[in-house]
C-alpha cells in the first residue's frame, strides 16, 4: 500500500526533488502529504508548491521550547495523515515525542559514511580529514545526532585536493539515489535487499599488482 510521508526540511530540497522524481517515474510507492520547513523562503518550499504538495512554514523560533515545537510538527503530520517522516536536510534534532509518534518510521539522510563525521558540514569534515572514501547514509532516526540503525550507504572516492564543495556535489548525487531506495524499502516494510549478490569490494585508491 502506498506509504503516506511527511518531509521535513530546511533548505534547497534537492533530496525532496529526488523523491518526487522517483514517485513520478513510478518506482517509489509513496505519497508526500506535507512538506514542513523550519526556515521560510527556502527552495524546498518552492519545489513543494510546484508539485502541488501542501507545505507549511514552522519557524522553530516561534516555539518556546523543543518539546512544544515537536508537538506542533506532530499535529501537522498527523492532520496530514502521515505514516512516515523523512528528514531531508532538516537542520534540527527531533525529540522523543516525535519519534514515539512514528515508531520505526523516521528516516534521515546524512552526507557522510556514518558513524564517521556526524553533525554539520560533514563533507568539509571528510575532506579536511583526507579520507579516500566518502559517501552518504540513510538511517532510522533516534535521539542522537545523525545516529540510529543504518539502512543504506553509498561511497564515492574522495580525490586529494578536490575540496569539500566538489566532493559534496558527488555525494549529493548519490544521496538522490539512495534516499528514494530506502524509502521504497520502508514502504514495502523491507530493511534492504534480500538474496542479491554483493558487489565486489571497493578499495580506493586501487591496490597495486601483487597486493
Ligand atoms: C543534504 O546534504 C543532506 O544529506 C543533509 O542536508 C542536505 C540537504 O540538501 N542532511 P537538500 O536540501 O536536499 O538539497
Amino acid at each position: 500500500m502506498t506509504l503516506a510521508v511527511g518531509v521535513l526540511l530546511s533548505g534547497s530540497g534537492s533530496n525532496l526533488q529526488a523523491l518526487i522524481d522517483r514517485m513520478e517515474s513510478g518506482v517509489l510507492d509513496v505519497t508526500i502529504r506535507t512538506v514542513i520547513s523550519n526556515v521560510p523562503g527556502v527552495g524546498g518550499l518552492q519545489r513543494a508548491a510546484k508539485h502541488g504538495i501542501p507545505a507549511h512554514v514552522l519557524p522553530h523560533q516561534d516555539a518556546p521550547d523543543r518539546e512544544s515545537y515537536d508537538r506542533r510538527l506532530i499535529r501537522i503530520l498527523r492532520d496530514s495523515g502521515v505514516q512516515a517522516v523523512v528528514l531531508a536536510g532538516f537542520m534540527r534534532l527531533v525529540g522523543p515525542e516525535l519519534l514515539a509518534a512514528f515508531p520505526g518510521h523516521v528516516l534521515n539522510i546524512h552526507p557522510a559514511l556514518l558513524p564517521s563525521f556526524p553533525g554539520l558540514r560533514a563533507q568539509e569534515q571528510a575532506a579536511a580529514h583526507g579520507v579516500r572514501l566518502a559517501g552518504c547514509t540513510v538511517h532510522f532516526v533516534d535521539e542522537e545526532v545523525d545516529h540510529g540503525p543504518i539502512i543504506i550507504q553509498a561511497a564515492v572516492p574522495a580525490l586529494p585536493g578536490e575540496g569539500a564543495k566538489a566532493l559534496g556535489m558527488r555525494i549529493l548525487a548519490l544521496e538522490h539515489r539512495i534516499f528514494p531506495q530506502a524509502l521504497q524499502w520502508l514502504s514495502q516494510e523491507r530493511k534492504g535487499p534480500t538474496g542479491n549478490a554483493l558487489p565486489t569490494c571497493l578499495v580506493f585508491p586501487p591496490l597495486e599488482e601483487g597486493f
